[in-house]
């Protein structure tokens, strides 16, 4: 299609969209060794410009447009009201130097998430600073050996992290200074508790957990490996990444959980796919309200103030976090209400253990127990066609549907997490499993047509190392 081509390619010699020379001469006064008339930029028209742009836009995947069953991801429906709470000018024109007296309302937002949040999870207080569940994570680290510190415990220079945990765990706990020691999971990928006796002792500062799991598996333990941790003197991080499944059920905070991150992005819904954006704030008990990265909100009196706690680990980043995100996480909670986000855990892990009943014929279920709010699958069940996961997920983007995460955890050699999450239709997830079961049966037809796919998409199916190794980034080699 014409407007399918680069924007270069559309280029003929002067064309112009608009011309802004009459306007830029008196606005834009650039010395004149900066000026250069030999900028190799497109010649074209508006209508080229805007007939383009749309036409690529049209080919990207969102959760606006389909069916995205990313597991680990909750890539749930971002209700728009969200986005206009936090397109509001109020919000969206601030100022983060304004002073304390003359942006209440924002301070406010801030604490009233900061008190939600800590409600939800059973903690004390919340810090919203940290901008993605991975620097949430580090930041919680740096709590932990802040902690150790202060008590002049000096000999805890290490970490467990279970085999089955997301990869940004071992590698905040590295990028904090930390020994990464890792802890066996059973069979369900729950913590194996012989194991993780054998690995405590007074050299471990704590260990980082995911309730429910990376297999979206609840941890049924946890109590007794609280017992195990904090009878050593560790402490237990809770990487909240998972708390969709958990909404309005369970709290960390019960569970013995010390310190928290949630991925609001996630559980409270903002667009973040493409990386972003996101916040990952950190929750802490009561213990710990000192050690969070200032200045945090407070009440004082009537007002909204800011504090720096006494045994602060600093500042994680500029101002006070990723502030529109905070905005939609406020308005995502208040407009479901305590009762409607405990159905978000009900209907979450209604709708995966549906898929996972519905698919497990033709998939195979390395764990069947009840799962949480998504189900892995250890690829096709009949492995004598040769179809791979990596195939079914390409195949997937022919029907119009966005591929669950494959080859995560990496527990099992073909893994297919699916989270189908709270928000989808019974329509649309039948349609998915009709799409999942239609791909077995031309694995065991015509396994080739899975093998070459995707068919129909823009771009074919890339060699995926030559595209990481070599990646062309620009038009022209020059
Ligand atoms: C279990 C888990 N932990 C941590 C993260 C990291 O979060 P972020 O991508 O916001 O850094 C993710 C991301 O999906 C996750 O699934």
């Amino acid at each position: 299609m014409l407007y399918d081509k680069l924007i270069f390619e559309l280029s003929s010699p002067s064309r112009v969209g608009h011309d802004l020379k009459h306007e830029t001469n008196n606005l834009c006064k650039l010395p004149a060794n900066l000026l250069r008339d030999n900028l190799d930029l497109p010649e074209v028209t508006e209508p080229d410009v805007v007939r383009h742009y749309t036409n690529v836009s049209m080919k990207n995947f969102g959760v606006d447009t389909g069916f995205y069953p990313l597991g680990s991801c909750t890539m749930k429906y971002n209700p728009k009201i969200n986005d206009q709470m936090a397109s509001l000018s109020g919000f969206s024109g601030l100022h983060p130097l304004t002073p304390n007296s003359a942006s209440q309302g924002a301070l406010q937002i801030l604490h009233e998430t900061d008190s939600m949040l800590a409600e939800i999870t059973g903690m004390a207080k919340f810090s919203l600073a940290p901008f993605a569940g991975a620097q949430g994570e580090l930041t919680g680290l740096m709590i932990i050996k802040q902690y150790h510190t202060v008590q002049g415990d000096l000999k805890r220079t290490k970490i467990i992290v279970p085999d089955s945990a997301h990869g940004t765990n071992p590698a905040s706990a590295s990028v904090a200074g930390y020994e990464v020691i890792e802890v066996k999971s059973n069979l369900d990928g729950t913590v194996n508790i012989e194991s993780l006796k054998e690995l405590m002792s007074d050299e471990v500062a704590g260990i980082m957990l995911t309730n429910p799991n990376t297999l979206g598996i609840f941890e049924k333990d946890i109590l007794k490996i609280r017992e195990i941790v904090h009878g050593q003197g560790g402490l237990l991080y809770y990487d909240g990444a998972n708390l969709n499944a958990l909404l309005g059920h369970a709290k960390p905070g019960h569970m013995g959980f010390d310190i928290v991150h949630l991925n609001v992005h996630k559980t409270f819904s903002t667009p973040h796919g493409g990386g972003g954006p996101g916040a990952g704030p950190v929750g802490v008990t009561k213990a710990l309200i000192e050690y969070l990265p200032g200045p945090i909100v407070v009440k004082d009196n009537d007002a909204f103030v800011f504090y720096t706690p006494k045994h602060s680990i600093g500042r994680i980043g500029t101002f006070y976090g990723n502030f529109s995100v905070i905005v939609r996480t406020n308005s995502y909670i208040k407009t479901l209400g305590k009762n409607n986000l405990e159905n978000v855990g009900n209907y979450a892990v209604l709708n995966a253990n549906y898929i996972k009943e519905s698919l497990k014929d033709d998939y195979l279920l390395p764990i069947e127990t009840v799962c949480m709010h998504e189900v892995v699958f250890d690829g096709l069940k009949d492995k004598s066609t040769g179809v791979k996961t990596l195939d079914v997920a390409k195949r997937l983007l022919d029907y119009g549907v966005h591929p669950p995460t494959i080859y995560f955890p990496m527990l099992f050699h073909e893994s297919l997490m699916v989270e189908p999450v709270e928000t989808e239709s019974k329509e649309t997830l039948d349609h998915f499993i009709s799409i999942m079961r239609q791909i077995a049966l031309e694995a065991r037809e015509n396994p080739e047509i899975v093998k070459s796919a995707p068919h129909t998409t823009v771009v074919g199916r890339l060699d995926e190392v030559l595209a990481a190794r070599q990646p062309r980034l620009k038009f022209k080699d020059n």
